[in-house]
């Protein structure tokens, strides 16, 4: 069920788009059924129909089809609406109604539903929980024999009611033939004027009674508002965090350590420092080092390879035994083969730096391809644009290109060859041979005491007039 708008998140954005730990919660949702399982999964969708449902469909492909309900008139009806989407299956199939603003829920869960619901008479079952503070979830009430008899809404209870500890968490499993027959039933005559979906608990009472499950609130948590989606981002992330350090990954401090869901697989032994972010599918090689505030996203790296503080890494593949930054920014269609190293302040985009090249300090290299063991000296830079066009950029193995020099792309340096300092490369340079584009130096001996003198003489000290 993700059809309401969540009004309370104050956003143009669906609310089961939200993210937790870089995914959209409702990916969360069904992620935790198709691992318990599910062979179909219905995503009932209202607001913002087409946007969630193409969301889904990007994550999920044709594994989720999405069930329409045009105007939000309660549980009930938003399970209603997801009937003609599983009526080729047969009555005794059992259905799973899950929340879609719950991300927490874990697997383990649903499968523990399923079981109950396939051992129960009633034919269904449902996830309670007593929350840590008072929440205006439905109450489980039960008769003199203990068995659960219906659910009566917050907005419906009497104070008495109220004062029942266990809650209805809002996850189901239902005989789709019970389904069929009672949703017809539904009747809206209750405070909210809603068709309620835990009206089928009455339903069931008469079968014998629907089982509850207890569940910690914890993985029940919904999101109404941005104070809950904070809470619950917290939740998933210590989650995510210890799952990980007990597969071998070492975390000088987890509480700032920030790893989206969808990261993985992280090899043995990785070590992450403290303030370093994982996004996206980022997936890291054992003994992979990432120091202290860096950032990758969809980044690939290669066993033993080290981003060392403040590196930002996005879309780029690291070979191994790589070492970049501090502050190495490597982005989108970077790649950099095994032993190669990027030093402070070099930027690389859509270029391919090759095994055990270097460009240790200050450059920036765009649409090139640097060869094998080539070193780019401090300050050289890739002209890869002309103010319309991106042009590339070939330096071959074993050149050298000294410091402060700019290669005017489309231009190739050949094997082996030369840059010298301060060139400005405008043409190929053929393999072996040394470019210098330097104007020739002028010496003038003892010019600046002259020029001290000339300027004395005006009335001003060095300096004076400066700013
Ligand atoms: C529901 C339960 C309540 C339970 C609580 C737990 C009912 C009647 N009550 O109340 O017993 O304690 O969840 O969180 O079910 N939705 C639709 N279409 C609709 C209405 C809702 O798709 O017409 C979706 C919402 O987007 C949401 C979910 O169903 O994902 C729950 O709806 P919500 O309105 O939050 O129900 P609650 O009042 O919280
Ligand atoms: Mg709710």
């Amino acid at each position: 069920m993700a059809a309401g708008l969540g009004t309370r998140m104050k956003s143009d954005m669906a609310k089961v788009l939200h993210r937790v730990a870089g995914r959209p919660m409702v990916h969360w949702v069904v992620g935790a059924a198709k691992s318990a399982g599910a062979t179909k999964v219905v995503a009932i969708l209202g607001h913002q129909y087409e946007i969630v449902r193409q969301s889904l469909e990007r994550a999920f492909g044709s594994d989720v089809v999405a069930a329409l309900q045009p105007e939000q008139r309660g549980t009930g009806h938003a399970v209603q609406c997801a009937l003609p989407a599983v009526a080729d299956e047969p009555d005794d199939r059992i259905i799973v109604i899950l929340t879609g603003d719950a991300p927490l829920l874990p697997a383990e869960r649903i499968t523990a539903l399923v079981d109950a619901c396939a051992k129960s008479d009633s034919g269904m079952a449902l996830l309670s929980t007593v929350p840590d503070r008072e929440m205006p979830y439905g109450r489980l009430v039960r008769d003199e024999r203990g068995v659960l008899a219906r659910i009566v809404e917050y907005p419906d209870a009497t104070p008495e009611q109220r004062a029942i500890k266990d809650t209805n968490a809002g996850f189901y499993a239902l005989r789709l033939g019970h389904l069929r027959k009672n949703l017809k039933e539904l009747r809206a005559d209750n405070a909210k004027g809603e068709l309620y979906l835990t009206d089928l608990v009455a339903h069931a009472y008469a079968r014998g009674g629907a089982i509850a499950i207890d569940v910690p609130f914890a993985e029940t948590t919904g999101i109404n508002d941005r104070v809950d989606l904070a809470q619950v981002e917290a939740a998933a992330r210590k989650r995510i965090n210890e799952n990980w350090m007990r597969a071998g990954v070492t975390m000088i401090d987890p509480a700032s350590t920030y790893i989206d869901a969808d990261v993985g697989p992280l090899g043995r032994d990785v070590i992450l420092g403290a303030n370093v972010a994982l996004r996206g599918k980022t997936t890291l090689g054992d003994k992979v080092r990432i120091d202290h505030g860096a950032v990758l996203t969809d980044a690939t790296v290669a066993a033993e390879t080290l981003v060392k503080p403040y590196s930002v890494i996005s879309e780029a593949a690291l070979g191994e035994r790589v070492e970049v930054g501090p502050f190495t920014h490597c982005r989108p269609g970077t790649r950099i083969d095994e032993d190669a190293r990027l030093g402070n302040f070099v930027e690389t985009k859509q270029t391919h730096v090759m095994a055990g090249a270097k460009a240790n300090h200050l450059s920036y290299l765009g649409d090139a391809s640097i060869g094998q063991k080539a070193n780019i000296g401090a300050g050289t830079i890739t002209c890869n644009y002309d103010g319309f066009q991106k042009h590339r950029t070939t330096i071959e193995a074993g050149a050298f290109i000294g410091s402060d020099s700019q290669l005017v792309a489309p231009v190739t340096v050949g094997r082996d060859a030369y840059v010298g300092s301060g060139t400005t490369v405008t043409r190929d340079v053929p393999r072996g041979a040394l470019a210098l584009s330097r104007v020739k130096q002028v010496v003038r001996e003892g010019w600046a005491a002259q020029f001290r003198e000339a300027n004395g003489k005006r009335n001003k000290k060095p300096g004076e007039g400066e700013h």
